[in-house]
């Protein structure tokens, strides 16, 4: 018998069963696979005692099983023949579980859905202490649960409110956390690995008496042992999911379902169950929206490294709300950082910020021993522009102003050498006037993080009029030297985000002219799926900022960005938003809303009638609204295709992934449809809704933007 795959050696009678899967990073599990370690299993059950155990090892450098092959969960259209395959899984892990002698996993790097179920199948697992290492079941993550008995063997192994956790936010968690909830029984450096896992097949583990120390509370350890208790965790899981997934993502609550039928008939009649879900699961439109989104952020986060890799010292200059981040974020990137800001209070926050989230990611063993003593040390701070001239790259984030900008700019490149690469986080000012009359203009580029940095995935590269292609590909594997997802932008207002965030917002104020209301409109917007009502989010950005940018949109496209006299209203009876306490809502300083009546009075002179909107209506003008300057963007080349649309919205704008992005979105709907709201709109209510030449095209032609 030939294996490609696995590899089995025995030493002192205990089966070393290595898997590596050849031409890949990462270990997967498909169909061939499974057949080949269905043979490794035939020939443990064959040995049978002869054995004292098996340790089940991957080769990989940062992996041991990443999980199943999505290609395969995409391929199922019919739900029995998904349940049927998920079945098949389970045998054959449940075929591990029934080994006449002890298994354990030996675990170091990812160990992902598929293959934490493998390693949950086992008696024992061990994991190393490295960063790398992490463990979790995102399987709800892509609009299925978790197939080959995870949803039965995780809250056998670890508490109940822990197990539901991992299932239904799919977060992985590192080995040290994972130790203390037991999901692994003992924690080493990669190199003692393997001893551990030889000791722990004959039987030597460490005490586990921190392990059920985890126990959310000590009644709800006494509530999971009985069944009502249960019943009391379950419904409470229920409410959380419900209250974070507004009813779109339906795989967390049947995971549930399935945790829960098991434990109150068995595992056995909860695995049928199991892959029962499963099979439903996989056929959904939700399902496979989220496997695509996540292909498509995955085709922009991956990338030739190689551009970035003497990207070493990184300089930023302003340490305010972005900057800080940036820092922080360099800094945990392994790069010395050198942050100025004229304002010693700032640079303070920003150590401390620093501080405060490494010691976080440290108690969640997202940094392993003394290396989170390491990474404060490679930030250093100056209220002068001093200690910058070795940098790689120097972003800056001082205030949004031209002048300041520049002048800021002009001094950075008096200090720096001639290759420096120089990136603005600006929001909405030119890149091209910016670099117009530094020396080497080529080499400056915008570099438009989003707000918290270390939570929005994605970074807008802007090119410049006068940036080179050379540095564009050296910023974009900057980007993901940094862990972020790039998106290149042709340098023009509002780059793309924030360009089709303007229309958003602004007809959220312009419907409340029509005399909507704020709360349905919100009201309307969770329903459809956005994270967070439209004036929740005008708050939470700030009005400021928003007339700010809409400024910026009318000066370059005219006409249609005319800002809503609302936004001017609100902002001299100093309505900012959240950082004021006032907005659309009024807020305390817990971050808690309430809605305030005193905003209807204030906006009373602005609106002119009282028409009433459906909740289809209000949704059609917002998203429509951005729809149509997608296409726009597409027409004009501020990227260059549906997917960059999709890619940046979802992740800079939180658009909804289970509508598969934007355009996507788009596609489901059809254009003739949007096209025929939009001109009906136009005749009816203002231009600002004329449809699109590409719109209009593609309405004649019955075209999608993915073929
Ligand atoms: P901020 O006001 O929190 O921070 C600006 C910092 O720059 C302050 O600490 C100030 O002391 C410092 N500063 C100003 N002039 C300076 C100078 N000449 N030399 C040294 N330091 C100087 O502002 P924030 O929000 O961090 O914004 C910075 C940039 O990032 C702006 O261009 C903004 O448009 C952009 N941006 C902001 C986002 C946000 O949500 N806050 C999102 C994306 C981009």
């Amino acid at each position: 018998m030939t294996m490609s795959v696995f590899s089995m050696n025995i030493i002192n009678s205990v089966a070393v069963v290595t898997f590596d899967t050849p031409d890949r990073k990462v270990n997967i599990l498909n169909l061939e696979i499974m057949e080949e370690f269905g043979q490794i299993l035939d020939q443990l059950e064959e040995i049978g005692t002869d054995l004292k155990g098996a340790v089940i090892v991957s080769a990989k450098e940062k992996n041991f099983i990443a999980g199943a092959d999505l290609s395969l969960i995409e391929s199922i259209t019919d739900p029995d023949k998904g349940a049927a395959m998920a079945r098949k899984g389970q045998e054959t892990f449940d075929r591990v579980a029934a080994l006449p002698f002890k298994t354990v996993a030996a675990i170091h790097g990812s160990c992902l859905g598929g293959g934490l179920e493998l390693a949950l199948a086992c008696d024992h697992r061990v994991a190393s202490d490295a960063s790398e290492t992490f463990l979790g079941l995102p399987e709800t993550q892509l609009g299925i649960i978790p197939g080959f008995g995870g949803t039965q063997r995780l809250p056998r192994t670890v508490d109940l409110p822990e197990a539901i956790k991992m299932i239904t936010t799919g977060s992985p968690v590192y080995s040290k956390k994972a130790f203390r909830t037991g999901l692994v029984d003992e924690v080493t450096k990669r190199e003692y690995l393997m001893d551990a896992a030889m000791a722990a097949v004959a039987g030597n583990l460490p005490v586990k008496k921190i392990r059920r120390k985890n126990m959310s509370t000590k009644i709800e350890g006494l509530l999971e042992k009985f069944s009502l208790g249960r019943k009391i965790i379950f419904s409470k899981a229920r409410k959380a999911v419900l209250a974070n997934t507004h009813g779109h993502y339906p795989a967390p609550m049947t995971a549930i379902d399935a945790m829960e039928y098991g434990l109150n008939n068995g595992i056995r009649k909860g695995l049928a169950e199991e892959n029962r879900l499963f099979g439903q699961m996989a056929v959904t439109d939700i399902s496979k929206n989220l496997i695509r989104v996540f292909h498509l952020r995955e085709s922009f986060a991956k990338g030739d490294p190689s551009p970035a890799a003497g990207i070493n010292n990184v300089a930023v200059i302003g340490g305010g709300v972005m900057g800080s981040g940036i820092a922080a974020l360099a800094a945990e990137r392994g790069m010395r950082v050198r942050l100025i800001d004229r304002s010693e209070k700032a640079l303070g926050a920003a150590i401390k910020f620093l501080n405060s989230d490494v010691q976080k990611k440290y108690r969640k063993g997202r940094y392993a021993g003394v290396v989170a003593d390491w990474v404060p040390t490679r930030l250093s701070v100056d209220t002068q522009m001093r200690g910058i001239g070795r940098s790689d790259v120097v972003i800056e984030a001082v205030a949004e102003r031209m002048d300041v900008k520049k002048s800021v700019l002009s001094s950075v490149v008096e200090a720096v050498s001639d290759t420096t690469a120089i990136l603005t986080n600006t929001s909405s000012l030119s890149v091209t006037e910016m670099a117009a009359g530094l020396q080497n203009p080529e080499r400056v580029a915008g570099f438009h993080f989003f707000n918290p940095v270390d939570r929005m995935p994605l970074v807008e590269v802007i090119r410049g009029e006068n940036t080179s292609v050379e540095h564009i590909d050296r910023m974009v594997a900057f980007a993901r030297k940094l862990g972020k997802v790039p998106v290149i932008v042709k340098d023009s207002p509002g780059f793309l985000v924030n360009r089709l965030l303007f229309p958003y917002l602004n007809e959220a104020c312009l419907l409340l002219q029509e005399g909507a209301d704020i709360q349905k409109i919100d009201r309307a917007l969770l329903d459809f799926g956005m994270p967070m009502g439209v004036f929740i989010l005008l708050d939470q950005v700030g009005l400021d900022i928003v007339v700010h940018a809409g400024k910026s949109m009318l000066e370059g496209f005219g006409e249609r960005m005319t800002p809503s006299t609302i936004l001017g209203t609100m902002i001299e009876a100093e309505r900012l938003g959240k950082k004021t306490g006032k907005g659309f809502y009024t807020w305390d300083n817990a971050g808690k809303r309430q809605p305030d009546p005193a905003v209807d009075r204030l906006l009373v002179p602005h609106v002119s009638g009282k028409k009433t909107f459906t909740s289809d209506q209000m949704v059609q003008r917002l998203i429509y609204s951005m729809i149509n300057e997608a296409t726009l963007c597409l027409e004009e080349g501020v990227v260059q295709s549906p997917e960059a649309v999709d890619a940046g919205m979802i992740l800079g704008a939180g658009f909804p992934p289970f509508t598969g992005g934007l355009l996507r979105y788009a596609d489901a709907v059809g254009a003739k449809g949007i096209f025929d709201t939009l001109s009906g709109l136009a005749d009816k209510v203002d231009v600002r809704f004329k449809p699109s030449d590409t719109l209009g095209k593609m309405a004649d032609g019955g075209e999608v933007f993915y073929p």
